[in-house]
């Protein structure tokens, strides 16, 4: 009944990201009325710094009652009627300084080159639908954020090849890795179009160094292809070394954002992601202009756009709230880590994200994806955490999990701590 490009299977949707969330849906713990339920770690989710947000929108109570401050008119008529595809002003120039400040300002940002669209899942798939023909290449480094699957592929028709990485060098991408899914996509008479990558990383939980960005923007020059930095992480980065964006490496090396595109959203960063706020940076006219036509299929509410505007133009706020996040977030991550390594396991060394990249090799039966799946299915179904396994992120080696920390409190996370304790004192494990 449903046509092929609906139904064709290329969504991902029984990869085992997607099935742990339907598990955890049946029996989702609770510390009242639950406890022995599933406890939720495979969401990366930020909910450590919402008191912020709430405290800040009853401080403002005209951004919500949609008043403009001073002298309170209502704007109640103006936000209701047709909006405009390229969005409020004020809320893109209030995002660019925004964007200015995560990177300690060091890059600048013109609120004219933004595109808003409904998150930076709609980001990424636009920029699909803009850069590529139906069955053209995507090169995406390996771990990745499960969803690419569903956002770059399903719609577009575009394939991804990955560019392999391995623990030896804590997952970094290397030239030859990426020469490597280059002839990897030749061989399989793929056009190569572009290159996207996730900074920081989801599930890797770090920050590219600059001479990664270095290698991987020469690479991408050198072929002639794009380049798209997902960039949703960026507030998060809490501990040295510091965040380097790829704005940043272009400007430095006197390139241009013709080719080279950011993702930005506020669902990671304020915690936001029922807002759907999200964004498309470049310095490319044609694209800006195409972009911004497709994002009528995924606006940002004007309301939400008002508010937004309103609280991210309070640089008090905002400065603050990026100071207070990102310690909220290390101690967390410290939390985790330590808990982790009293059970005997370890991490891979982090410094941003809303996860830890866990090393979990050690409790495999054989160093097969068989074994992780295996592994997974019992820390579901009998440790009753929902975790991802490294397949489902299409990582090439098996035995590692994303586990996420932010999405819980400090009491829930002490549970999953104390249940993996006695997890891994049945394994054997010391
Ligand atoms: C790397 C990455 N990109 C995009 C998204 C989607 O974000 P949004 O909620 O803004 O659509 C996520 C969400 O987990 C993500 O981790």
């Amino acid at each position: 009944m449903l046509s092929r490009k609906a139904s064709c299977d290329s969504h991902g949707q029984d990869s085992s990201y997607f099935l742990g969330w339907q598990e955890y849906e049946k029996n989702p713990y609770d510390e009242a009325r639950n406890a022995s339920g599933i406890i939720q770690m495979g969401l990366a989710e930020n909910q450590l710094s919402l008191d912020l947000i709430e405290s800040w929108i009853e401080r403002n109570p005209e951004a919500t009652g949609l008043r403009r401050g001073g002298s309170f008119t209502s704007a109640f008529k103006q936000l209701a009627l047709f909006q405009d595809y390229h969005g409020l002003p004020a809320f893109k120039e209030a995002l660019a300084d925004f964007m200015a400040k995560i990177r300690g300002n060091k890059v600048k940002f013109d609120p004219n080159r933004i595109v808003l669209t409904a998150g930076a899942t709609s980001a990424n798939e636009i920029l699909m639908f803009c850069l590529t023909e139906p069955g053209d290449a995507f090169l995406v480094p390996t771990p990745y954020y499960p969803g690419f699957d569903r956002d770059l592929k399903w719609r577009t028709g575009v394939e991804i090849v990955p560019i392999n990485t391995s623990s030896s060098n804590n997952f970094r991408v290397t030239a030859s890795a990426m020469e490597e899914a280059f002839s990897q996509a030749e061989t399989l008479n793929l056009t190569v179009r572009g290159i996207l990558i996730t900074n920081p990383s989801n599930p890797l939980g770090t920050t590219m160094a600059r001479d990664e960005l270095d290698n991987i923007l020469q690479f991408v020059l050198a072929k002639n292809i794009h380049l798209i930095s997902d960039e949703i992480y960026s507030g998060t980065v809490f501990h040295s070394p510091g965040f380097v964006s790829i704005s940043e490496v272009a400007r430095d090396n006197g390139i241009g954002l013709d080719q080279v595109h950011l993702v930005y959203s506020l669902s990671k960063d304020l915690g936001l992601p029922g807002f759907r706020a999200g964004l498309i940076y470049t310095g490319n006219d044609a694209l800006i202009s195409t972009a911004t036509k497709m994002s009528s299929f995924g606006l940002v509410s004007s309301h939400t756009q008002f508010l937004l505007a309103g609280m991210l133009s309070d640089e008090n706020f905002t400065g603050q709230y990026i100071i207070e996040n990102r310690e909220r977030l290390r101690k967390r991550k410290e939390e985790m880590v330590m808990g982790l390594r009293e059970a005997g396991i370890e991490c891979l060394p982090g410094n941003s994200g809303l996860f830890c990249w866990v090393d979990m090799r050690r409790l495999l039966k054989s160093r097969t994806f068989e074994a992780e799946m295996e592994l997974w299915r019992q820390l579901i179904y009998e440790v009753r955490l929902n975790v991802s396994p490294g397949l489902a992120c299409h990582c090439s080696e098996p035995g590692w999990f994303r586990i996420c920390f932010a999405n819980m409190n400090v009491r829930t996370l002490e549970v999953a701590v104390t249940r993996i304790k006695a997890f891994t004192v049945s394994m054997h494990v010391d």
